[in-house]
């Protein structure tokens, strides 16, 4: 896999969940009650939520990201045993105001500076997105905030992606699109656009259409590949 700089880039897209904010920081937020069961809540809820939305897509029977997060996390705390009052509604408020990455201010403004396009191309619903977004203090950073609400299919559905070129007006090909999510990340480099797999998880490559054309472990990684030269780094 090449490591150089892309040529062409206009604007950076990015995922939501795993990319830019951190889902197990919700679960984090009840270790007081979760104690040993925390990691494997964690891991069960975003698998199945996950799982939920490729379902749904597959049936064509959408229900936002907001109801199928919900309907993870019933499964999941059924599944684990974990019937604790309230901690249903503890977790899914923490959901709207998860923590990002901690390099994710740093490179926002990087990307700035730099004067690229800057969206976020995700499964939440318009208001979960709002809602992480404003908590982060990142809305200034960012220029277009895009949910899969506005095609009503989750992704990988190409319509998702075709979202972005239509929104910033910018052909797949400029667009240099980050997921920490490989499926996501494989999905966007079939559908055409630049791909950084930001493979924080340390996933083995997916057996899945598509190449992502770079790989990194951390979005501080991300300015040298999408800022044209000579671009101010801090
Ligand atoms: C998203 C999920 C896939 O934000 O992380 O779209």
């Amino acid at each position: 896999m090449s490591t150089g700089p892309f040529i062409g880039v206009r604007a950076c897209v990015f995922d939501a969940y795993g990319t830019l904010f951190d889902f197990a920081s919700a679960t984090r937020g009840c270790r007081d009650v979760l104690g040993d069961a925390l990691e494997k809540l964690t891991a069960l809820w975003r698998d199945k939520q996950l799982q939920y939305t490729w379902l749904r897509a597959a049936q064509g029977r959408h229900a936002d990201f907001w109801q199928v997060t919900g309907d993870a996390l019933d499964f999941s705390l059924d599944a684990l045993g974990l019937d604790r009052p309230g901690l249903r509604d503890r977790l899914m408020r923490l959901y709207l105001t998860l923590d990002t990455f901690a390099e994710v201010p740093n490179v926002l403004r990087q990307l700035n500076a730099a004067g690229l396009k800057i969206a976020i191309l995700s499964n939440g619903s318009p208001e979960m997105l709002a809602s992480a977004v404003g908590n982060a203090r990142i809305d200034g950073l960012i220029h277009h905030v895009l949910s899969v609400e506005e095609v009503g299919v989750f992704k990988p559905d190409p319509r998702v992606y075709q979202l972005a070129v239509d929104r910033l007006g910018v052909p797949a090909a400029g667009i240099s699109f980050q997921s920490s999510n490989g499926w996501d990340a494989y999905a966007a480099s079939s559908f055409g656009m630049k791909v950084v797999w930001c493979n924080r998880y340390r996933q083995p490559k997916e057996r899945l259409p598509g190449h992502p054309d770079r790989e990194i472990r951390s979005l501080a990684e991300l300015p040298p590949l999408v800022c044209p030269a000579g671009t101010p780094s801090t």
